[in-house]
């Protein structure tokens, strides 16, 4: 029986990554560790909470004792770490927070894992033990009209959330190199799908679409992202946990580059249609707004390592998983109900506290 750490398991990668480990791999015990910030929604798990390989833990990775406590008492063998603090926007209006829970809480992990592995150079790198650490291809910074970022592409982030990011990889980096810690770095693009929290750019649209609400794009709508289905994210996770040699990175993405203001059209297009609304009405909502600061041109990964190396292949292309991502939204109105709302705060409460 291995015992899997997922940190951030109650976001919305997190949460994916859960359910697949938890159904897939039915002899690992797997811990989900998340503080449950505005982010964190444990009804993203309500089909798999009560399966007996399933635990969730309510805590702050930036709680060093805390920390330490619990990789003492669990003996984990293995971390899959994604809890961060995940927006843009937040992070330009609150940039400490991303340092505490980005750059220290993954220090904090960094050094739970090395105290109980017993991790230094004088012994070989562990076999046996992981310590997965899951970022965004943000580190690598903004490209011009042409390239792709790989794994060798220089780090050079503008944002505090990247800057917090990248500085996090470092960390796990310097881990491997300093104390031979067995560590696996892996970089996405942007993601899309079910259970993305109504603050990022499509489900924001999604849900102001269905309440005919304008749809803000930041300055003239051209910054091009790199858009990959989250199950294909969780997906790529479980073949890189499993497969990637200590010390390595791997960049994951879609090859599914699309303008901001060519996603959102399409979005009109697929909600007029199974909103039976005429062709068009959805787009009289698009609202040009004042550009984001330091706002990134473009994103694009360079995922053949990934391809080549472990065999992962993105399953669906875009136009097909926007199509199901908004049917997901349509049929789970309760879901972003409670999210609209703040309703899903209190479901650890009703749920776990009085078990
Ligand atoms: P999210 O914001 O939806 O979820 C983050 C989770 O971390 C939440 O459940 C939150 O409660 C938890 N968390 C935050 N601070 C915590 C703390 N101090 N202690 C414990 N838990 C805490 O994020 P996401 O979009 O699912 O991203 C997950 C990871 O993947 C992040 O590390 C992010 O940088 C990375 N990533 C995201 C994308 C993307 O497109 N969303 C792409 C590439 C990489
Ligand atoms: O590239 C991976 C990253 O993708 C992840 O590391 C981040 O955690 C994730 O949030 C995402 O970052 P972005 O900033 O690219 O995602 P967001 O959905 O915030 O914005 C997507 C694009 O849309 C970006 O160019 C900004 C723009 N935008 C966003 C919002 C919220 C708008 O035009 N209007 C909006 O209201």
């Amino acid at each position: 029986m291995k015992k899997i750490l997922i940190t951030g398991g109650a976001g919305f990668i997190g949460s994916h990554v859960v359910r697949l480990f938890v159904t897939k791999y039915s002899d690992y015990q797997v811990f989900n560790l998340d503080k449950l910030t505005y982010a964190g929604n444990l009804e993203n798990l309500k089909d798999i909470e009560t399966k007996s390989n399933y635990t969730f833990v309510k805590g702050d990775i930036t709680d060093a004792d805390f920390i330490q406590q619990l990789f003492q008492e669990k003996q984990f063998d293995a971390v899959i770490h994604l809890a961060a603090e995940s927006h843009v926007d937040r992070s330009i209006s609150n940039p400490l927070e991303f340092v505490m829970t980005n750059v220290i809480g993954t220090v904090n992990l960094l050094n739970a894992a090395k105290a109980i592995w017993g991790c230094s150079k004088d012994k070989p790198v562990p076999t046996d033990k992981r310590f997965y650490h899951i970022s965004t291809d943000e580190v690598y910074g903004s490209l011009g009209d042409t390239g792709l970022f790989t794994e060798q592409t220089a780090y050079d982030p503008h944002s505090p959330y990247s800057a917090s990011k990248a500085s996090s990889d470092h960390f796990v980096r310097a881990y491997f190199d300093t104390y031979n810690m067995p560590c696996v770095i892996s970089n996405c693009s942007n993601n899309y799908g079910p259970n993305h929290f109504p603050e990022k750019l499509i489900p924001l649209c999604i849900n102001n679409i269905k309440n005919n609400k304008p749809l803000p794009i930041y300055g003239k709508g051209e910054n091009v992202r790199d858009w990959l289905y989250v199950v294909d994210h969780a997906n790529a996770i479980d073949v890189i946990f499993h497969k990637a040699a200590n010390g390595t990175t791997y960049n994951v993405g879609g090859h599914n580059e699309w303008t901001n203001i060519a996603v959102i059209r399409l979005l009109c297009r697929i909600m007029d249609k199974k909103l039976g609304r005429a062709e068009g009405s959805s787009e009289q909502l698009i609202t040009f707004v004042k550009d984001r600061a330091g706002h990134d041109l473009r994103y694009a990964i360079d995922s053949t390592k990934l391809q080549n190396e472990l065999g992962w292949k993105p399953s669906l292309q875009f136009e097909e998983g926007l199509e199901k991502t908004v049917d997901w939204y349509l049929t789970n109105e309760e879901w972003l109900a409670h999210v609209t709302s703040g309703n899903y705060q209190h479901y650890y409460e009703q749920q776990y506290v009085h078990r």
